[in-house]
């Protein structure tokens, strides 16, 4: 799977989800997560990202190799008014903005610019 990474924390500049063949770019509220069952692997949405937060996760830089597991975290929480966690919602678009994030970015200071 491609993972992403904390660069796109607070910054979200989604032009990733415009590329996404099988769009499982999922939006939370301060980053965005790639569903990592759903993602296959096209690398279409890495050249695109303004701040280089996309990588295969093979070649993520070591410090921000949490965030391969906390992608896959944002997908077993359970969102308000639902009955069990994400799961694969198979497509993001009809989902929008989910107002949640995974556990290591809600954790990450507020950054600044
Ligand atoms: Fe984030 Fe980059 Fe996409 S900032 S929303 S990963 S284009
Ligand atoms: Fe989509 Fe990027 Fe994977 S474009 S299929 S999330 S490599």
């Amino acid at each position: 799977t491609y993972v992403i990474g904390e660069p796109c924390v607070d910054v979200t500049d989604r032009s990733c989800i415009e590329e996404c063949p099988v769009d499982c770019i999922y939006e939370g509220a301060r980053a965005l997560y790639i569903h990592p069952d759903e993602c296959v692997d096209c690398g279409a949405c890495e050249p695109v990202c303004p701040v280089e937060a996309i990588y295969y996760e093979d070649d993520l830089p070591e410090a921000w190799r949490p965030h391969l597991a906390d992608n896959e975290a944002f997908f077993a929480q359970t969102l308000p008014g639902m009955e069990g966690p994400l799961g694969s919602p198979g497509g993001a678009a009809k989902l929008g903005r989910l107002g949640i994030d995974a556990p290591l970015v809600a954790s990450l200071p507020p950054r600044e610019e």
